[in-house]
Order: structure tokens, then sequence, then C-alpha cells
């Protein structure tokens, strides 16, 4: 997620925009800008890489006169991180300069158009149009113009604005990307966060969707886009700082499982028009998708528990088969696969070594890849043949909850997509697909709502020695997950099984009061993962229950049961693992974990 921060006052502004954007670091970037009225035109300074390059650039700031400017840093998600790329964005005559946190959907349909009108583009972001649009329409009034830009954009954003035209102002806008206003003694300041104007100011409006906030050294006005005065309630922050980075939750984890909803929203809807899943990031033929004879998912850790997802996925919709492989062992193994194979490499960090080698393997054997990746830019992102980015934004924590989930959003955006093309679904279940899709945001947020009753069972087990979770198909793969987040946070033994083969040796460490956490949302198979808990009881096991809400009667059988609403077979998974990642989470909290830093444990595995 980019970060903004921006200044007006009596002192210079530069150093003021670097201290506040090391505060904002938390959020991850990948390159970093300011811009400066220096009395007589816009000055921006911006780079590649952490802030210190920046700061080394400018001398700290010190090298940037000007008492008013904007700052950003950047976190890739249109065009690859470079110096052209970083915010702020001029426009074509460098008379306005824009900072921005969102995504402009249509920013392609805008850029053009503006093309067309003979407007030249720098860079391949989407928050170069903001900036062109604005010079474009502007005739004498900042307001109006600004008024008139926001109605042609479509998407989120929060946005800073400072111009040649009106030096002495900092116009701001947001809708559903955050931006606060911090209000000082002769000065005043916008951020995406609390933590950059902390050290100056506790005083705060936050602003709502389509509120602009105008900012003088003196004065904020808050206007609507009817340009009607808003009156807003000042806010005193009284969070520490590292508080305030964590938007006042105690840990990254819990804030970004929090955040799926919205990442989900982010991952599917620019992919969803009129009702069609448009995939324009993939290059493959129509006639060449008909002719791989095989799907081969590569990816380690959580993201190979999205391929194992998947794996069920693509066999029932697309009717190839699929393998799924951990990217180490498929490197080592001589795999069979040629120009008629389908490689699908999944990777929060676009970095895992092993991945990136698997990969390159399986391209020397003449492999498509289509890379699911989060990270812009990144190795697996820029070698892959095609990529579809996840819009998680950055994941901080180590154990990866809001990444996997936009994973899987991107598996049933592939699942419909080449679904439809090899004519395997019919329109009524296109629908209801699209439809099941778009109403995951608003179900996981229902779920999310009751996570107290999760945080009951949490007390009740935290004490437990071994845990198994059982499953059966897609339920089995979604075991995996839920087993691997309480053991890698909490330092609990707990293995995945899948239900039928507990039978086959494992039922034999069932004893009194193990824990057996049952996933049971597979309408098909619901008897008979009802005799496995039934198998597990009768051995002592305490088990809690995982169903959806119309099978209430799992309650004589289960003595726990967390209900999850209906949903398609297909997108279960998506709603299944909130109430897991919840559990792992309040286990890890209640036995005093690092939760967001486990032992012995990387972000990105970037060795073998
Ligand atoms: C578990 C987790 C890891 C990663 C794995 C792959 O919570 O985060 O298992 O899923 O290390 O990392 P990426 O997706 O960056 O390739």
């Amino acid at each position: 997620m980019c970060g903004i921060v921006g200044y007006i006052g009596y002192e210079q502004a530069a150093p003021i925009l670097l201290q506040g954007l090391e505060k904002l670091e938390y959020r991850g970037y990948d390159s970093a800008g300011v811009c400066l009225f220096n009395g007589k035109e816009l000055q921006v300074e911006k780079a590649k890489g952490k802030l210190e390059v920046l700061k080394n650039l400018t001398n700290n700031g010190e090298d940037l006169s000007g008492t008013v400017g904007i700052g950003h840093t950047r976190w890739a998600t249109h065009g690859e991180p470079s110096d052209v790329n970083a915010h702020p964005h001029l426009s074509e005559s460098g008379r306005f300069a824009v900072v921005h946190n969102g995504i402009i959907e249509n920013y392609n349909q805008l850029k053009e158009y503006l093309i067309s009108k003979g407007i030249t583009f720098r860079s391949k972001t989407d928050t170069e149009v903001i900036a062109q649009l604005i010079e474009y329409y502007y005739k004498d009034n900042l307001i109006d113009t600004i008024i008139k830009v926001l109605s042609k954009l479509n998407g989120s954003y929060a946005i800073g604005v400072i111009s040649q035209e009106n030096p002495d102002e900092i116009i701001a806008v947001r809708k559903e990307s955050p931006l606060i206003v911090g209000l000082g003694e002769h000065e005043n300041y916008i951020a995406s966060d609390v933590p950059a104007i902390l050290a100056k100011t506790r005083k705060i409006y936050r602003l709502e969707n389509n509120e602009i906030a105008i900012l003088t050294r003196e004065n904020v006005r808050i206007i609507n886009t009817d340009k009607e005065e808003v009156k807003k309630e000042v806010q005193t922050v009284n969070w520490d700082v590292s508080a305030a980075e964590k938007g006042g939750y105690e840990h990254f984890m819990f804030k970004e499982i929090m955040e799926q909803p919205k990442a989900i929203h982010d991952t599917i809807t620019p992919r969803i028009k009129d009702g069609r899943v448009v995939l324009d990031e993939i290059s493959i033929t129509d006639e060449q998708l008909k002719n791989f004879n095989k799907i081969e998912i590569i990816a380690c850790g959580s993201a190979y528990h999205v391929g194992v997802v998947a794996k069920y996925v693509f066999e029932k919709i697309l009717r190839k088969p699929v393998e799924v492989d951990l990217a180490s062992e498929f490197r080592y193994r001589d795999p069979i696969v040629d120009d008629k194979t389908l490689a699908v490499v999944i990777s929060q960090s676009g970095e895992t070594a092993d991945t990136r080698e698997a990969m390159k393997e399986a391209q020397r054997h003449g492999a498509h890849v289509i890379s699911i990746v989060n990270v812009v830019g990144s190795s697996i992102a820029s070698e892959s043949d095609d990529v579809i980015y996840t819009w998680a934004g950055p994941e901080i924590a180590v154990a990866t909850t809001k990444a996997y989930s936009t994973q899987l959003a991107v598996i049933y955006l592939m699942a419909i997509y080449f679904g439809d093309k090899l004519g395997n679904i019919s329109e009524e279940d296109y629908k209801m697909y699209v439809s099941e899709l778009e109403q995951l945001p608003d179900k996981i947020t229902k779920i999310l709502e009751h996570k107290e009753n999760i945080q009951y069972l949490a007390s009740k087990h935290f004490n437990s020695r071994d845990v198994f979770f059982i499953g059966r198909n897609i339920d089995y793969a979604l075991s995996l997950e839920g087993s691997l987040k309480l053991k890698e946070i909490s330092y609990i033994h707990s293995e995945a099984y899948a239900a039928g083969e507990l039978k086959h040796g494992t039922i034999s460490l069932i004893e009194n009061g193990t824990l057996v956490i049952a996933l049971a949302t597979h309408e098909k198979l619901i008897e008979k993962i009802v005799s496995n808990i039934e198998e597990v009881q009768a051995r002592g096991a305490d088990v809690v229950c995982l169903a959806c809400e119309n099978h209430q009667e799992i309650k004589n059988v289960s003595q726990n049961t967390i209900f999850i609403p209906q949903a398609c077979d297909m997108v279960l998974p998506s709603l299944a693992v909130i109430p897991l990642q919840l559990f792992a989470y309040y286990v890890a909290s209640l036995k005093g974990c690092d939760i967001d830093k486990p032992r012995n444990l990387a972000k990105s595995v970037t060795v073998e």
C-alpha cells in the first residue's frame, strides 16, 4: 500500500515530508518521492528503492526549498518499481503534481483518450492520468477541475494535489483508500496514516469518501463534491506510534486478516466487467488452451496449499489433469512437462528461490507459465510468461493471510475464465460463479464480525499439545492451511489429514482430549465426515467442527461448531479459512507468541 504525506506551513517542507514517509515505511514500498513548490515551480525528486536513496539524493531534504509539498512511498501496482513510475506525478507542463494511493480501474481508457488529444505520458502508472486530467480540464478553478476529474475516475483513491496555479494550497480527497488531515499551529498536513504526523500533531480529521480537504497554512476547509461545506469533528489521537502503524491492532497479522474483504474485492473487481471475467493479462490463445493436456501447479508453503485447492477447482471445471508440486520437489524429480503443459506458479513475494528455479525448469521443458504474484516487478512476475497480480497490498506478518486469500480469488477467476473458453460452463453456472465470487467480501465480513466465537474456542484449546485438522476433498486442501497456520505461529504440533486416511494409521494417535478440527463444508461428503467425527469422538477426541450454516444438524454430532455462510463449493475455502486463521491467531496470542515474526521463519525465503 502506498503512503502519502503532505505539508503546508512556514518551515522547510522536504525534511518534514521525509520524516513522515519514514513513519509509513511499515506499509511496504519500492520507491519514494517528494514534490515541492520552490517559489517558482514544482520540483520533483524521486527514486526507486529505499527512502535512504531519496534522502541521500536530497541531503535529507535540505537541498529542496519550499514550504508546501507532497511526498509518497509507492507499492507498485501499475508499472514496475522505477524512478519514472515513482510518485509524485506531474502533468505534461509540470503545473500540477499528484500523489495517489489506490487503483484507478479505468485508467487505460482515460489514458487512451488523453493520448488521442495529444498528451504525452511519461510513466506506466494509473496515477499519471489524474495529473494529466487535471491539466486537461483546468481553466481557472482548481477545485472545480478536481471535482470534474473525480467524476471520471473509477476505483479507489486517496489523492494529494499541489499546483503552480494555487501554490498556497494542498488539495486532498479520498474514496475507499484512507487519508487523514493533521491540524497544526500555522501549518497543516495530510497523511495516509497517523504515524506520519504523530510527531507534529495529534489533532486530525479522518476524511470520508468523496470529501475534499483544502489546506492552507492557517486553515482547513472540508467540502463535498457538490461544494457544500462539511462539518467534521476534530479527533485527538492517543495511540503510541507502534500501535498507530498497525491501525490500532496489536499485530500486523490481525490487521491483515481484517483486510481480507478489501483485498479480495480489489483483486476481483477490476477483472469482472459487465458480469464477465476478463483476464487481459493472459496471452495464451484459445487454441493453445484447448491443446494443453496438463496443468502443473508449483509453489511453496501456503501458496502450495492454494495449489491443492486449485487442483480440485480446475479438475472439476476445466476437466484437465492437474498436478500440484512443492517447488523444492518439482525441481529435482525430472518432471514430465512439455509445451502442452500449462504451468501455474504461485508466490506472494515473487522471490522464493525454489519456486523461481522450479519455474525456470518448467520453462526449459517448454511449458507456458502463468504466475500469480503479489509483489509487482518481482523476479517471478518478470520472468513468467504471463502474470496475474493479487492486489492484496503489502503483507508484513510472516504468516500469510490476505495473500493466500487473494491467490484463491485468482484461481477462481482463472477457473471461470478458462472454463468458459473451453465451453465447460453453462451460462447459468457462469452467472452463479461470478455472483458467488462477488459476494465473497461481504460474507467474509460477516464471519469477521463474529470473531469472538473463535476467540472463545481458542481460549478453551490453547493448551492443546497436538491438533489434527481433517477434511475431505476441498476441505482436505483447506485443512493443510489451517494446520500450517496454527503450527507456525503458536508452535503447537498439528497435522492435516485427509479424513478418509485416519483409519490407515493416524487414528492411533487420538486419545482423551486430543483436539480434532473437522472441516465439513463440502456438501456431498458431509455424511462421510460425520462418520469420521464420530470415530474420533469415540476415542476421546475433542472436536471443533466447521460447517455451512445450512447444516445445523451437525450440532448433534459435534460438541463445538463454527458456522460459515453457505456458498458454492468452489469458493467455500475462502470462507472456511477465515475461522482457521483467527483460531491460530487467538491461540498464539493466548500463548504469548511473537505472532508477526515467528521463530526461525522469514517472510521471503530467497535461499534454497
Ligand atoms: C506461511 C507462509 C509461507 C509462504 C511460503 C511461500 O504462512 O507464508 O508458507 O507461503 O514461504 O512464499 P511465497 O508465497 O512468497 O513464495
